[in-house]
């Protein structure tokens, strides 16, 4: 397929450089960015036939068949509704919206015009993201209680991230929706967000908007999402996340020091990974950057969607309820309250139950821990069904 990007700054270079890479067949033809300097040297570095000062010259041009939104949050929606009017098949970065109303909005148009729409959540389809998932859906981790995602590091790399009217808010919209949408994954997408509860602060930058915040998110069934995010954490790119569920838990560390450690006096200098912090002394590079922060298999997942005309794992939709979920944690870091999720449109369970992990010990008892003690005893801790008087079980050694 033929691509047309719009823009030309940090992250359309990682989407570039990822859809150019590996012997891929979806290329780039055409770039759009308001300075045609910048737009000429895009596509002399990734030989593009085309480029573009106009955003409705570059997504209308013939031959494009997809268009790669990577511009400021500020400028999705005007980009989508474009693309809407043009009948061309949209892939928007994150965030969809600077809030759910702009992201509704989007919704909508793309849903109207009938074209194909993908959220180009990266954080979503990384290897280790992935083959969580699966373990997951397999059931081996039981059912999902509590998650944790963090996002943290110096904070990000043009002006208009650090503008509250452009972006949207700080460290929340930034980072936050990447957490918040891998909770979901993890949690259930079907089960309902119902409540937020968010501290947030600005501790270091001299900026309207917040650069440090922990969020819960509560589910419908009980589960809590938990969210930090930050631009004040020093020393590079946090990406972490956890899962506890009844039968398991998993942790993840997508990004600094994952095993390739790597020391230098400094002499060579250049580029070591995302937010990296220094060039010298014990550094973290990362082996393929793309590969871990999940570009390829995005990717992958959506030209296969668009071929095959099914929906790609992260959709509009999922944009939309991501930056429903942000605007209750922006209303409660303000009034210091649980604030409720408001979805005008909600398409997961009407109804869910409770999450319980109750096990039966025989039929009167309930089991609530079962251990090896270090003398080889096995203790039972059990509860009474009808009383619920708890006692103990020892069961010794031979
Ligand atoms: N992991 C990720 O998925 C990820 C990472 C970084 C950024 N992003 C998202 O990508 C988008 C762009 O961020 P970036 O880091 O590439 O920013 P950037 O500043 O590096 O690049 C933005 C591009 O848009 C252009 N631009 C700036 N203001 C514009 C305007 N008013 N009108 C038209 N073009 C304008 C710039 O010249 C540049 O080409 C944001 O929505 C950001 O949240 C996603």
């Amino acid at each position: 397929m033929k691509i047309a990007m719009l823009g030309s700054g940090f992250i359309a270079r990682f989407y570039a450089d990822t859809l150019h890479a590996q012997r891929r067949k979806d290329q780039l033809h055409l770039v759009y960015s308001r300075s045609a300097e910048n737009a000429k040297r895009f596509a002399m570095d990734y030989g593009l036939s085309h480029y573009s000062t106009n955003l409705h010259e570059a997504i209308n041009h013939e031959d494009t068949e997809v268009v790669v939104i990577a511009l400021p949050n500020h400028q999705h929606e005007e980009a989508v509704l474009a693309c809407a009017a043009a009948g061309k098949a949209v892939l928007c970065t994150k965030p969809l919206g600077r809030n759910a109303k702009e992201a509704k909005i989007m919704l909508h148009a793309v849903e109207k015009a009938g074209i194909f729409a993908g959220y180009l959540e990266d954080l979503c389809y990384t290897p280790k993201f992935l083959k969580t998932l699966k373990s997951i859906s397999q059931g081996s981790l039981g059912k999902i209680l509590w998650t944790k995602s963090r996002e943290a590091h110096p904070g990000p790399h043009s002006d208009w991230f650090w503008d509250k009217e452009l972006s949207g808010g700080g460290a929340i919209i930034d980072l936050g929706c990447h957490c918040v949408e891998i909770g979901r994954n993890f949690i259930g997408k079907h089960i309902k967000p119902v409540e937020v509860m968010c501290w947030a602060d600005t501790q270091v930058h001299p900026i309207d908007a917040e650069d440090h915040a922990i969020g819960l998110v509560r589910y419908a069934n009980g589960a809590i999402g938990q969210f930090e995010v930050s631009w004040t954490f020093r020393g590079g790119m946090d990406l972490r996340d956890e899962v506890m569920g009844t039968e398991g838990t998993a942790w993840l560390n997508s990004f600094l020091r994952t095993g390739f450690e790597m020391f230098t006096t400094g002499k060579g200098g250049g580029y070591v990974a995302e937010k990296a912090e220094s060039d010298a002394g014990w550094l973290f590079p990362v082996g393929d950057e793309a590969h871990e922060l999940g570009y390829p298999h995005m990717f992958t997942d959506m030209f296969e969607a668009i071929e095959n005309r099914r929906a790609p794992l992260e959709t509009f939709y999922d944009g939309y309820v991501v930056n429903a979920i942000l605007d209750a944690a922006f209303k409660s870091a303000s009034t210091k309250q649980w604030e409720s999720v408001e979805l005008e449109e909600w398409r997961g369970e009407q109804e869910t139950e409770k999450l319980s992990g109750h096990q039966s010990y025989d039929d009167n008892h309930w089991l609530i821990k079962r251990e090896i003690l270090p003398n080889g005893d096995k203790k039972l801790i059990v509860k009474e069904k009808s009383t619920g008087k708890v006692s103990q079980v020892v069961e010794k050694e031979g």
